[in-house]
């Protein structure tokens, strides 16, 4: 059982099928571990902030932030930049999401969503890939759902982010009342992450 990040990478050895996924985010890394792990492909979590590049989309961020990591550790990795797109308001946050949850927050959300009928909204998730050989790769995945009148965590994992105010439309759940396995089975990195998975196996036997 891992404690922490730490544990992770440094059972790392960089060699056939094992990644470093470069984020700041446990919660990201957990999920993204619980996938690749049980179907072979180690990953150890590095933490590196580099500069962001601000665009409309989130696969040029990805690819950009790939990019730099990889010219800074020089090993083969994956990034992931994540948005939550709401109809009702033109797809904003979309690649802000990360400062707009930092700044308004979920309830600043369901504020902003006040008497909107159309809850309708989006997650995006593109995951880079980047080697020497490669280059940057990208692999989408996205979940349609809607945004909940109030705030529900229950007793599942409790989730991050957007997580309690976000039910995917197969789900009677918000994701922050899924366990990871739940969540895994219907988001959009659980997408995303798996096509990287199904590329990369047939990359390294
Ligand atoms: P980033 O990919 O870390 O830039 O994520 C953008 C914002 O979306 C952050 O505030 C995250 O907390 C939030 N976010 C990303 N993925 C998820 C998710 O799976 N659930 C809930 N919030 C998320």
């Amino acid at each position: 059982m891992l404690k922490n990040a730490n544990d992770s990478i440094a059972k790392l050895q960089i060699g056939n099928k094992s990644i470093l996924f470069i984020t700041g985010n446990f919660h990201k890394f957990e999920e993204v571990r619980s996938i690749l792990n049980p179907i072979g492909i180690a990953v150890g979590m590095l933490r590196m902030k580099g500069k962001e590049v601000q665009s409309d989309h989130t696969k040029e961020i990805a690819e950009n932030s790939a990019i730099e990591a990889f010219n800074r550790c020089h090993l083969p990795l994956i990034v992931e930049d994540a948005g939550l797109f709401i109809y009702a308001l033109e797809g904003f946050p979309g690649p802000y999401s990360a400062y707009v949850y930092k700044t308004i927050q979920n309830r600043g959300i369901l504020k902003l969503m006040k008497d909107t009928q159309n809850r309708k909204a989006t997650f995006h998730s593109t995951i880079a890939y980047y080697n020497q050989k490669t280059g940057p790769l990208l692999f989408e995945g996205e979940v349609e759902g809607e945004l909940t009148l109030t705030e529900r965590k229950g007793d599942g994992n409790s989730g991050f982010g957007f997580d309690p105010i976000f039910q995917p439309a197969q789900s009677e759940k918000t994701f922050a009342e899924m366990t990871q396995k739940e969540k895994n089975k219907l988001s959009h990195r659980a997408k995303a992450v798996n096509k990287f998975a199904e590329w990369y196996k047939k990359q390294v036997q």
